[in-house]
């Protein structure tokens, strides 16, 4: 998609973090930007810090008749729609046995089935522009599983297999799909994840210390969504894995 001017994006968790460097890079470049939350407050502050080209829409993306309304709002007022991030994520890491159900099924609903519905909501839109681009958030958790991480590696390793089928199924219509798996990256993501509590920090950086300094920034995931929709219209770039380049030594 060279020649992002004018085109249009939903980026799902852009209210902080990585969604939020998404959709900042996607404005650099005159996209027009809707960013979804669950928290009200957080997506539409984080949309006033972004400027007239961001909307911000409170929406889960658990809830299918709540995603079907950010893709239709986009289309309405903004004209259509281009290009979806599937960023919005939650972690959970703890032992199996300590899991609850609803932790289990929380994960799982957002990671996975989140991504599902905003690419079903999505797909006729995509197709009336004749063609688009779905960019899934995975992460290097779903080819690389680590203890305490069953739910997260889970979701994460089937929004994989979810996403290498779509992009098999779509990329005849002009629309092409494409995985980001990222390593560490110095959001708050972590610190959020530790209790399993979903909470709503407003503060993009909280829960980021001094001795996050080795992750990769929210910046440098955002630099690789945009450098995917540089590729020209023959070029399906389908996964990329990016990583911090000097993590701590282990043992
Ligand atoms: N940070 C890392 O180390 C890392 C590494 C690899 C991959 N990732 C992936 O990158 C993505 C973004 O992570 P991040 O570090 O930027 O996390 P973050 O700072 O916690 O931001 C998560 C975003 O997702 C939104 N969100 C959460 N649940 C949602 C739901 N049900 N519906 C809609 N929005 C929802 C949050 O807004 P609300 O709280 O308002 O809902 C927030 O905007 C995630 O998919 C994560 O798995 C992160």
């Amino acid at each position: 998609m060279q020649g992002l001017d004018g085109k249009v994006a939903v980026v799902t968790g852009g209210s902080r973090g990585i969604g939020f460097s998404i959709a900042r890079g996607l404005i650099d470049r005159g996209v027009l930007v809707v960013i979804t939350g669950t928290n009200e407050a957080t997506v539409s502050r984080a949309a006033r810090d972004l400027g007239p080209s961001a909307a911000a829409l409170r929406a889960d993306v658990r809830r299918y008749p709540e995603v079907e309304q950010v893709m239709t709002t986009a289309v309405g007022r903004f004209g259509g729609l281009d290009i979806v991030v599937n960023n919005a994520g939650i972690g959970a890491f703890m032992p199996v046995a300590d899991m609850s159900l609803e932790v289990w099924q929380q994960v799982i609903d957002t990671n996975l089935t989140g991504v599902f519905h905003c690419c079903k909501a999505a797909l006729p839109h995509l197709r009336a522009r004749g063609g688009g681009w779905i960019i899934n958030i995975s992460s290097l958790s779903g080819t690389n599983p680590f203890a305490e991480g069953a739910a997260y590696c889970a979701s994460k390793a089937a929004l994989n297999a979810f996403s290498e089928s779509l992009m098999h199924e779509v990329r005849h219509d002009g629309i092409r799909v494409s995985t980001v798996l990222p390593g560490s990256v110095r959001t708050g993501f972590m610190s959020r994840s530790k209790d399993a509590a979903h909470t709503s920090s407003p503060t993009e950086a909280s829960g980021v210390g001094s001795k996050d300094a080795w992750k990769l920034a929210p910046e440098d995931v955002a630099g690789v969504v945009l450098d995917l929709l540089s590729h020209p219209s023959r070029c399906l770039p389908s996964r990329v894995e990016i990583r911090p380049a000097q993590p701590p030594r282990k043992g």
